[in-house]
């Protein structure tokens, strides 16, 4: 049964759960700020649930690249869209600031326990 490691928590999910699914259900979100309410539900189409994933997964899908090739995002940020990344192992994962998530240099958010810090420091104009 493979772990997910976010923000502090460690996340057991079923082999071949979706990333997004699985920390929607330990009650985390891989949305920043307004983004926990206003997204695609998982349809690779906001690219707000971009997140940094080291470890073993699915391969990127034709609508993820496409989406992760579109500013804000860029191909050289290495995100993944949780709603369309499968977990296939242990894998850790890291959330950065911003709307989009894609404000990399600011380093990612800390642990959940530490506090809430992705709330509205993160206006789509900004990212
Ligand atoms: S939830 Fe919109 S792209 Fe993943």
């Amino acid at each position: 049964m493979p772990t997910v490691t976010f923000r502090g928590r460690e996340i057991e999910c079923k082999e071949g759960e979706t990333l997004r699914n699985v920390l929607k259900r330990a009650g985390l979100s891989p949305h920043n700020g307004k983004t926990k309410t206003f997204n695609c539900k998982g349809f690779a189409s906001c690219g707000t649930c971009a997140v940094a994933v080291d470890g073993e997964v699915s391969d990127v899908g034709i609508r993820e690249k496409g989406r992760l090739l579109t500013p804000p995002h860029h191909p050289n940020y290495d995100l993944r869209l949780s709603c369309q990344t499968k977990v296939l192992g242990d894998i850790e994962v890291e959330k950065y600031p911003g709307y989009w998530g894609t404000k990399i240099a600011e380093g990612p958010l800390p642990p959940v326990d530490e506090g809430d810090d992705d709330s509205e420091t993160s206006e789509a104009a900004a990212d």
